[in-house]
């Protein structure tokens, strides 16, 4: 029996030999073994030589790094033209030494792009044949989804896609896995079509059916993600002095580029299981301030229900911080939440008929409310009352601070129907892994998991990596967390410690 039979159970003979199909049918004899070598061995050559020749003709840094040699070898000094080479090869080998990032953005990572480039146009008929995405007209004509344009990023690559009449766009994301496969890619999803920037006198004037929106018919924007950049920890770069609170930069994007989260007329609401990074993505929050914390511009208080384990290593930082430890534990809570709903009242009285939004100063900062476990001051409460009048104060705080500049950044560790209930009053949310698929959609809201955020999936090893849905599109993004150490956050308290007073909670929170 060779290599390419196999056996079968017959029922009555019992085991049969058989011949399987293998995925590449191998010759019989020698002289059929000798062409069939000689084939592969030509297909290998010309791999390489589509290799070379892309790493050379496409890439500038390394055509202009081998123009030398080649200048050598045309005018016939072999020797010198070898030389010339290896310094060059040498310098390629040092460069990667040194700086293996910036070698790989402008040496292999074109080289990346152009080798998926290829890929797509290669194969891009037959899988849409073989992923049932062609249809036959009525003239026996085949249709398949057209490549229309590829944008290519270091990480990710979207593809435009047109679609024939009879395939619609949720059929091509069925076939997600199918394409994800053939294409080589890490991660396939369809991104909603991208809005337009035009000028508003020309918005203004155009016919309503051409408005933009979220789908554009027939067409689909089909993002496939190659590597990931979230693989290894972030870490935080030191914040600019001037703090724009409505672009903090938290950690990365799976496309390489910095995570942004505006603070600006909303809240967040972060979920994740135990040991998800819920506190990398507090601290870097925190840390991003540093600056405006250490001015006065920006004030954090925070709550911390498992007695300062999570916000207490950078205490100096904080204008207040409630450790809920003690037997007034519960009551510490309502305080606090009833102090800030207070607040809120007070700035919205204050702002009324004079700005729609507050623009910080050291008379009225910022105020950046942290709360390490958002149902420990709602469903955890046990006394009825008391978790009467947190929810009130919450539910106070959540509608009236985010115009008068108060931001509550909630923790959530369970998310469950209950504590799900305020969601709606948090308009930014980040999922980090969570526990169960269910749970995605109650976070991030309905359909965001369909969309890719696939929290459940998230790896135990990978902390601080989750999910957010963008602002203003229903796109969803994979980001991580920049992480601080304890010595980090420690040091960030001796750097950015705000001015004189440290006052309690009882004395006020402003
Ligand atoms: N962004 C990150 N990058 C790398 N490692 C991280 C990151 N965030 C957290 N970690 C690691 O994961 C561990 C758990 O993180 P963390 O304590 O922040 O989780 P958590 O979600 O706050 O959990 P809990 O709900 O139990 O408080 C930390 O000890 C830390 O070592
Ligand atoms: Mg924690």
């Amino acid at each position: 029996m060779s290599w390419r039979d196999g056996l079968t159970l017959d029922r009555n003979a019992g085991w049969q030999e058989v011949h399987v199909a293998t995925a590449s049918a191998r010759p019989d004899g020698a002289g059929a073994w000798a062409l069939w070598l000689t084939g592969r061995l030509l297909a290998g050559v010309r791999w390489l030589l589509m290799l070379v020749a892309g790493f050379v003709v496409l890439n500038p840094v390394v055509a202009a790094a081998a123009l030398p040699a080649a200048w050598l070898y045309l005018a016939d000094r072999p020797w010198w033209a070898l030389a010339a080479l290896l310094v060059t090869v040498a310098g390629f080998g040092a460069w990667f030494w040194l700086r293996a990032d910036a070698f790989d953005a402008r040496v292999t990572s074109p080289l990346r792009k152009w080798w998926r480039r290829r890929r797509y146009v290669r194969k891009w008929s037959n899988l849409m044949a073989s992923s049932g995405l062609a249809v036959k007209t009525r003239r026996h004509q085949v249709l398949a989804p057209r490549l229309v344009w590829v944008r290519q990023g270091r990480y990710a690559d979207v593809l435009r896609v047109r679609l024939p009449d009879g395939i619609t766009a949720a059929r091509f994301t069925e076939r997600l896995p199918e394409i994800t496969e053939a294409l080589r890619a890490r991660e396939a999803r369809v991104l909603p079509a991208r809005r337009w920037r035009l000028p508003a006198w020309l918005r203004a004037r155009l016919p309503r059916e051409f408005a933009p929106a979220d789908t554009r018919p027939g067409t689909v924007f089909l993002r496939l993600a190659f590597g990931d950049p979230l693989v290894h920890v972030v870490t935080q770069p030191a914040p600019a002095e001037e703090i724009d609170l409505s672009a903090v930069t938290v950690g990365r994007r799976d496309d390489g580029q910095p995570w942004r989260v505006s603070l600006l007329g909303t809240h967040t609401l972060l979920a994740g299981a135990t040991g998800s990074g819920k506190g990398s993505v507090l601290w870097s929050l925190i840390a991003a301030l540093g600056p405006a914390i250490r001015s006065g511009l920006v004030h954090v208080v925070g709550l911390d229900p498992k007695g300062g384990m999570e916000l207490g290593f950078g205490r100096e930082l904080f204008r207040a911080l409630v450790t809920m430890d003690g037997r007034d534990a519960e009551d510490q809570a309502v305080a606090f939440l009833e102090d800030l709903a207070d607040e809120a009242d007070r700035r919205a009285s204050m702002l009324a008929g004079h700005a729609r939004t507050l623009t910080p100063t050291v008379d009225m900062p910022f105020l950046l409310i942290v709360i390490d476990e958002l149902a420990s001051v709602t469903a955890f409460i046990a006394d009825s009352k008391r978790r009467q009048r947190a929810e009130a104060a919450l539910g106070r705080l959540l509608t009236k601070g985010r115009a008068p500049g108060m931001h509550v950044v909630g923790a959530l560790q369970d998310p469950r129907k209950e504590v799900v209930k305020w969601r709606d009053l948090f308009p930014t949310r980040i999922a980090l892994r969570l526990v169960e698929d269910s749970q995605v959609d109650m976070v991030l809201g309905d359909g965001a998991r369909s969309r890719g955020a696939r929290c459940e999936a998230i790896a135990e090893t990978a902390p601080g990596v989750g999910y957010v849905v963008e602002d203003g599109s229903r796109a969803v993004t994979r980001v991580r967390a920049a992480y601080l150490t304890d010595d980090d956050i420690r040091q960030l308290a001796r750097d950015y410690r705000p001015g004189p007073v440290l006052h309690a909670i009882d004395g006020g929170v402003a």
